[in-house]
């Protein structure tokens, strides 16, 4: 029996197969109901905070329209200048704060960890939206049901994560779900921005398959997924390295075309240069399916630790 109600969402490693699978299940069933109706009434009366500490465009309006498409309300800000952060407000103060209001908050915010803090501090659920380079995991759970989506299952399927490995969240809480599924991971990467090796290390301890590289080709020619990820500009404390490492890869239609012309090809956005535009209308090139199966799994996360599903 799964049952989320009242779970803060921080980690990928957190889940268990037949959790991921039941969040699946659910947002499967709310991707239906929304084919039919534009919106539903199950969470009326409930309010949700998103404190945005970091800059979004996605994660926040994906969690705020799922909150609205579920019938609830939205309060939150999207950058704290606004807010009493600028008067030197601790972190815990503003989510004990915030938790006074509202029935479940999502947080974004810098500092690795800070969703943790933030969990501790509320007696709401938090959802963590991204921890500076820590953890995405509600990012992992929609990349999931793109690739189910997509190629109707994930059990087996050779997954490349080619990009910013050391910085990119995404990817970190990505192969957490990824390695109950028996995938074969390649992880391409320049030789700065290769996984940490405590999470590769890990994973190969729990017996998953990982095999790293800097050829981009090479794994390519394997993938049944390609997970295009942006060099994390804002992560570098040098601006020279940033500059050596972007446009490390960029994957063109050409390459597609000629090494593995139906491979499913995401990316969590925003997209720098690592996808030449020209890629975008290939019925393959799933990232902005990617970008619409987020709502429907944030209202599953929404509507489950709320405890209405
Ligand atoms: C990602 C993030 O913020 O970590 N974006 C997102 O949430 N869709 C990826 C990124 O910023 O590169």
């Amino acid at each position: 029996m799964v049952d989320l109600k009242g779970k803060d969402i921080l980690h990928g490693a957190q889940f268990t197969r037949e959790e991921i699978e039941h969040i699946m299940k659910v947002a499967e069933e709310f991707r239906g109901r929304l084919e039919k109706e534009r919106s539903l009434d199950l969470m009326k009366g409930y309010v949700m905070g998103t404190l945005f500490f970091e800059p979004s465009t996605r994660t926040r309006l994906s969690f705020e329209t799922a909150m609205h498409r579920l019938g609830g309300e939205v309060v939150g800000f999207a950058s704290a200048a606004g807010t009493s952060v600028a008067k030197g407000e601790s972190l815990a103060d503003t989510i004990r704060t915030v938790d006074q209001y509202v029935d479940l908050i999502v947080i974004r915010h810098p500092q690795i960890g800070s969703a943790k803090i933030a969990a501790d501090a509320a007696e709401s659920p938090v959802i963590n939206g991204g921890d500076g380079a820590g953890q995405h995991p509600t990012q992992a759970l929609l990349d999931l049901f793109t690739i189910r989506s997509e190629k109707g299952r994930v059990d087996g399927l050779t997954i490349v994560l080619c990009g910013d490995l050391k910085y990119g969240r995404t990817v970190h809480a990505g192969v957490e779900l990824y390695k109950h599924y028996n995938c074969r991971l390649i992880f391409v990467s320049p030789e700065a921005l290769r996984m940490p090796s405590e999470i590769t290390d890990r994973l190969r301890e729990q017996g998953v398959e990982v095999v790293e590289t800097t050829d981009l080709e090479a794994a390519l020619a394997e993938a049944d997924v390609l997970y295009m990820t942006r060099i994390q500009k804002e992560r570098f404390d040098d601006p020279a390295e940033y500059e050596r490492l972007k446009g490390s890869y960029i994957l063109t239609r050409e390459m597609v075309e000629r090494i593995r012309p139906d491979v499913t090809i995401l990316h969590p956005l925003p997209r720098v240069d690592e996808i030449a535009t020209d890629v975008d209308s290939l019925p393959n090139a799933a990232y902005f399916r990617q970008v619409r199966n987020g709502v429907y799994v944030r209202m599953a996360l929404i509507a489950l630790v709320m405890g209405v599903v």
